[in-house]
Protein backbone atom coordinates (compact mmCIF):
# COMPACT_ATOMS: atom_id res chain seq x y z
CA UNK A 1 0.00 0.00 0.00
CA UNK A 2 1.31 3.18 -0.72
CA UNK A 3 3.22 5.08 2.33
CA UNK A 4 0.77 8.52 2.33
CA UNK A 5 -1.98 6.76 4.13
CA UNK A 6 0.16 5.04 6.50
CA UNK A 7 1.53 8.63 7.24
CA UNK A 8 -1.65 9.78 7.90
CA UNK A 9 -2.12 7.23 10.19
CA UNK A 10 1.11 7.44 12.22
CA UNK A 11 0.37 11.44 12.40
CA UNK A 12 -2.83 10.26 13.71
CA UNK A 13 -1.10 7.76 16.76
CA UNK A 14 1.41 10.74 17.54
CA UNK A 15 -0.76 13.58 17.76
CA UNK A 16 -2.86 11.04 20.09
CA UNK A 17 -0.11 9.05 21.91
CA UNK A 18 3.42 10.55 21.45
CA UNK A 19 5.72 9.10 19.54
CA UNK A 20 6.75 6.02 21.86
CA UNK A 21 4.28 3.53 20.68
CA UNK A 22 4.84 4.19 17.35
CA UNK A 23 8.45 3.73 17.65
CA UNK A 24 8.37 0.42 19.50
CA UNK A 25 5.79 -0.74 16.92
CA UNK A 26 7.64 -0.01 13.94
CA UNK A 27 10.84 -1.41 15.62
CA UNK A 28 9.76 -4.59 16.52
CA UNK A 29 7.59 -4.81 12.75
CA UNK A 30 11.07 -3.74 10.91
CA UNK A 31 9.87 -1.12 9.00
CA UNK A 32 12.04 1.14 7.37
CA UNK A 33 12.38 4.27 8.95
CA UNK A 34 11.88 6.90 6.31
CA UNK A 35 8.11 6.25 4.40
CA UNK A 36 7.49 8.76 2.02
CA UNK A 37 3.60 9.44 0.60
CA UNK A 38 4.45 7.41 -2.44
CA UNK A 39 6.53 4.73 -1.27
CA UNK A 40 5.14 1.03 -1.37
CA UNK A 41 4.42 -0.34 1.89
CA UNK A 42 4.33 -4.23 2.19
CA UNK A 43 0.81 -5.27 2.74
CA UNK A 44 2.56 -7.61 6.08
CA UNK A 45 4.24 -5.24 7.23
CA UNK A 46 0.34 -3.21 7.81
CA UNK A 47 -0.78 -5.91 9.59
CA UNK A 48 1.70 -6.10 12.12
CA UNK A 49 1.72 -2.49 12.79
CA UNK A 50 -1.52 -2.74 13.32
CA UNK A 51 -0.98 -5.84 15.70
CA UNK A 52 1.48 -3.96 17.93
CA UNK A 53 -0.20 -0.95 18.15
CA UNK A 54 -3.51 -2.56 19.25
CA UNK A 55 -0.91 -4.27 21.62
CA UNK A 56 0.46 -1.00 22.87
CA UNK A 57 -2.45 1.69 23.22
CA UNK A 58 -5.01 -1.13 23.97
CA UNK A 59 -7.42 -0.66 21.41
CA UNK A 60 -8.60 -3.27 19.28
CA UNK A 61 -7.69 -3.30 15.70
CA UNK A 62 -10.72 -2.38 14.66
CA UNK A 63 -10.88 0.37 16.49
CA UNK A 64 -7.24 1.75 15.79
CA UNK A 65 -8.36 1.05 11.55
CA UNK A 66 -11.72 2.56 12.22
CA UNK A 67 -9.93 6.19 14.52
CA UNK A 68 -6.93 6.42 11.08
CA UNK A 69 -9.86 6.40 8.67
CA UNK A 70 -11.38 8.92 10.35
CA UNK A 71 -8.59 11.16 10.91
CA UNK A 72 -7.64 10.53 6.85
CA UNK A 73 -10.90 11.87 5.63
CA UNK A 74 -11.16 14.70 8.36
CA UNK A 75 -7.60 15.74 8.00
CA UNK A 76 -4.96 14.46 5.78
CA UNK A 77 -7.01 13.93 2.93
CA UNK A 78 -8.31 17.30 2.72
CA UNK A 79 -4.54 18.45 2.84
CA UNK A 80 -3.02 16.23 0.56
CA UNK A 81 -6.15 15.86 -2.17
CA UNK A 82 -7.74 19.73 -1.24
CA UNK A 83 -9.07 19.07 -5.30
CA UNK A 84 -11.56 16.66 -4.27
CA UNK A 85 -13.05 18.53 -1.85
CA UNK A 86 -13.25 21.39 -3.77
CA UNK A 87 -15.02 19.12 -6.60
CA UNK A 88 -17.33 17.29 -4.52
CA UNK A 89 -17.76 20.07 -2.02
CA UNK A 90 -21.73 19.35 -1.42
CA UNK A 91 -22.01 16.19 0.75
CA UNK A 92 -21.48 13.17 1.69
CA UNK A 93 -23.49 11.40 -0.60
CA UNK A 94 -21.94 13.16 -3.78
CA UNK A 95 -18.42 12.06 -2.04
CA UNK A 96 -19.29 8.54 -1.88
CA UNK A 97 -21.05 8.46 -5.31
CA UNK A 98 -17.67 9.56 -6.68
CA UNK A 99 -15.42 7.26 -4.52
CA UNK A 100 -14.39 4.99 -7.26
CA UNK A 101 -13.14 7.86 -9.49
CA UNK A 102 -10.88 9.78 -6.45
CA UNK A 103 -9.25 6.42 -6.02
CA UNK A 104 -8.77 6.02 -9.48
CA UNK A 105 -7.35 9.44 -10.26
CA UNK A 106 -5.12 8.81 -7.65
CA UNK A 107 -3.54 5.32 -8.63
CA UNK A 108 -3.31 7.16 -12.42
CA UNK A 109 -1.41 9.90 -10.99
CA UNK A 110 1.27 7.94 -9.23
CA UNK A 111 4.11 7.54 -11.76
CA UNK A 112 6.21 3.85 -12.23
CA UNK A 113 3.81 2.13 -9.61
CA UNK A 114 2.15 -1.25 -10.28
CA UNK A 115 1.29 -1.79 -6.95
CA UNK A 116 -1.46 0.34 -6.27
CA UNK A 117 -4.45 -1.17 -5.10
CA UNK A 118 -7.28 0.62 -4.24
CA UNK A 119 -10.05 -0.60 -2.96
CA UNK A 120 -13.49 -0.49 -4.72
CA UNK A 121 -17.35 0.59 -3.69
CA UNK A 122 -20.55 -0.45 -5.19
CA UNK A 123 -23.39 1.38 -4.36
CA UNK A 124 -25.78 -1.93 -3.96
CA UNK A 125 -28.95 0.39 -2.92
CA UNK A 126 -29.28 4.60 -2.75
CA UNK A 127 -32.67 5.77 -1.77
CA UNK A 128 -33.02 9.51 -0.13
CA UNK A 129 -32.05 8.54 3.78
CA UNK A 130 -29.08 6.27 3.15
CA UNK A 131 -26.64 4.32 0.73
CA UNK A 132 -25.99 0.64 1.60
CA UNK A 133 -22.20 0.29 0.08
CA UNK A 134 -20.13 -3.20 -0.67
CA UNK A 135 -16.77 -2.62 -0.15
CA UNK A 136 -14.49 -4.58 -2.58
CA UNK A 137 -10.77 -5.45 -1.20
CA UNK A 138 -8.44 -8.32 -1.01
CA UNK A 139 -7.01 -5.89 2.83
CA UNK A 140 -9.74 -6.72 4.81
CA UNK A 141 -10.05 -3.07 5.50
CA UNK A 142 -14.05 -2.32 5.69
CA UNK A 143 -13.11 -0.38 9.67
CA UNK A 144 -10.62 2.00 7.75
CA UNK A 145 -13.90 2.74 5.34
CA UNK A 146 -16.68 3.17 8.22
CA UNK A 147 -14.15 5.25 9.93
CA UNK A 148 -13.41 7.03 6.96
CA UNK A 149 -17.25 7.74 6.19
CA UNK A 150 -17.61 9.23 9.50
CA UNK A 151 -14.89 11.21 9.32
CA UNK A 152 -16.64 13.03 5.59
CA UNK A 153 -19.33 13.17 7.99
CA UNK A 154 -17.30 15.45 10.26
CA UNK A 155 -15.51 17.43 7.27
CA UNK A 156 -19.22 18.01 5.71
CA UNK A 157 -21.06 18.64 9.31
CA UNK A 158 -23.34 15.96 8.29
CA UNK A 159 -25.14 14.23 11.16
CA UNK A 160 -24.84 10.19 9.59
CA UNK A 161 -24.51 6.60 11.00
CA UNK A 162 -22.56 4.23 9.51
CA UNK A 163 -23.53 0.46 10.39
CA UNK A 164 -21.46 -2.34 9.20
CA UNK A 165 -23.66 -4.69 7.87
CA UNK A 166 -21.44 -7.92 7.28
CA UNK A 167 -17.36 -8.34 6.35
CA UNK A 168 -18.04 -6.32 3.02
CA UNK A 169 -21.38 -4.26 3.15
CA UNK A 170 -22.18 -1.26 5.29
CA UNK A 171 -25.11 0.98 5.37
CA UNK A 172 -24.24 5.23 5.80
CA UNK A 173 -27.67 6.67 7.10
CA UNK A 174 -28.58 10.65 6.41
CA UNK A 175 -30.17 11.29 9.21
CA UNK A 176 -30.29 15.06 8.77
CA UNK A 177 -32.09 13.74 5.70
CA UNK A 178 -35.09 12.58 7.54
CA UNK A 179 -36.78 15.91 8.32
CA UNK A 180 -36.35 17.24 5.26
C1 LIG B 1 -9.97 12.51 -1.04
C2 LIG B 1 -10.28 11.40 -0.42
C3 LIG B 1 -9.50 10.11 -0.56
C4 LIG B 1 -8.28 9.86 -1.15
C5 LIG B 1 -7.39 10.83 -1.87
C6 LIG B 1 -7.99 8.45 -0.95
C7 LIG B 1 -6.84 7.81 -1.38
C8 LIG B 1 -6.45 6.54 -1.01
C9 LIG B 1 -5.16 5.95 -1.27
C10 LIG B 1 -3.99 6.62 -2.03
C11 LIG B 1 -5.16 4.72 -0.74
C12 LIG B 1 -4.00 3.69 -0.78
C13 LIG B 1 -4.26 2.76 -1.94
C14 LIG B 1 -3.14 1.77 -2.20
O1 LIG B 1 -2.00 2.01 -1.81
O2 LIG B 1 -3.41 0.72 -2.83
C15 LIG B 1 -6.45 4.53 -0.12
C16 LIG B 1 -6.83 3.40 0.56
C17 LIG B 1 -8.07 3.24 1.15
N1 LIG B 1 -9.16 4.08 1.03
FE1 LIG B 1 -9.16 5.93 0.24
N2 LIG B 1 -9.03 7.87 -0.27
C18 LIG B 1 -9.97 8.85 -0.02
C19 LIG B 1 -11.17 8.70 0.62
C20 LIG B 1 -11.66 7.52 1.08
C21 LIG B 1 -12.96 7.34 1.68
C22 LIG B 1 -14.05 8.41 1.91
C23 LIG B 1 -13.05 6.03 2.01
C24 LIG B 1 -14.24 5.37 2.67
C25 LIG B 1 -15.13 4.67 2.09
C26 LIG B 1 -11.80 5.39 1.65
C27 LIG B 1 -11.47 4.07 1.88
C28 LIG B 1 -10.20 3.53 1.74
C29 LIG B 1 -9.78 2.26 2.32
C30 LIG B 1 -10.65 1.34 3.15
C31 LIG B 1 -8.44 2.09 1.97
C32 LIG B 1 -7.48 0.95 2.45
C33 LIG B 1 -7.02 0.04 1.37
C34 LIG B 1 -7.98 -1.09 1.05
O3 LIG B 1 -8.98 -1.30 1.78
O4 LIG B 1 -7.73 -1.79 0.05
N3 LIG B 1 -10.99 6.32 1.05
N4 LIG B 1 -7.22 5.66 -0.32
Amino acid sequence: MKGILLLGGFDYIVTQFGEKPLKEAQKKCHLRKMILPFSDVDEESIKCLINELSINLGLSSKEIMEKVGYYWTLKKAPEFYPQFYEKYNRSVREFLINLNYIHKVVVENVVSSKKLNPPEFEVIREEKNYILLRYISKRNMIHVAIGAIKGLGQYFKEDIKVVKQSDDTMLVHFIQNLSS
